[in-house]
């Protein structure tokens, strides 16, 4: 079977509030680029695996289980982004498209809304790979709160989700992909599948770049 010979992967992001539906869209649009045959990858942030270091100390803040000052949390979160930077660039320049269910956007949109300055919260990002396409998934706090009661994590509660809303239409760039999340889940995962198609093909030629350097 002869494939077109591809240059890299795409870097495509989904970001929103808890409850947008990234993860659902996320894995919808993985299995719809395998199905055109892009070898694809997922990755989520943070990572939970409970086997790695930084992993752990991540899910520990998040469920309570311990404190760390808002400054300290944020460069936590940013740690382990540049401990998988190299083997996200690998992967991409192998030609492998990446999914990535949260990235630098929740670092810095989490982070503002304990009221961190965005310039700071942006400069631990810099020298990050930086996104082929960004999907904004749209949703209020209010029509998220009427997908169900919160989990017991530390950033699920209404009060705090109304500044990460806030603090996302701040850091929002002009070229980020914005999708209506209670629209129908199936017109959503079509119009992805589009923009991430679309987005490979133009990327072949460009070189990865970072993100505010
Ligand atoms: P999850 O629910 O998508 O697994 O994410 C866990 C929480 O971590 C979510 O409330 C967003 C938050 N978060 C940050 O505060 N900073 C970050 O850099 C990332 C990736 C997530």
């Amino acid at each position: 079977i002869s494939k077109k010979p591809r240059g890299r992967g795409a870097f495509i992001v989904l970001e929103g509030l808890d409850r947008s539906g990234k993860t659902t869209q996320s894995q919808a649009l993985v299995e719809g680029l395998r199905k055109h045959d892009v070898p694809t990858e997922f990755i989520r942030f943070p990572d939970r695996n409970p086997e790695n270091p930084l992993s752990k100390a991540i899910s520990d803040y998040l469920s309570s289980k311990t404190e760390l000052d808002a400054m300290t949390a944020h460069l936590l979160f940013a740690a382990q982004r540049t401990e998988m930077r190299s083997s996200m660039e690998a992967l991409l320049a192998a030609g492998t498209t990446l999914v990535v269910d949260r990235y630098s956007y929740s670092g810095i949109a989490y982070s503002m809304a304990k009221g961190l300055d965005k310039q700071w919260c942006s400069n631990v990002e810099a020298y990050l790979p930086k996104p082929d396409l960004v999907v904004y998934m749209e949703i209020t706090p209010d029509q998220a709160a009427l997908r169900g009661g919160f989990g017991e994590e530390r950033y699920e509660t209404r009060l705090f989700q109304e500044k990460v809303y806030q603090a996302y239409q701040a850091i929002k760039e002009d070229n980020w992909k914005v999708a209506a999340a209670t629209e129908n889940p199936a017109e959503i995962a079509k119009g992805l599948l589009e923009s991430a198609l679309q987005i490979l093909d133009q990327c072949q030629a460009l070189p990865l770049s970072r993100q505010y350097h």
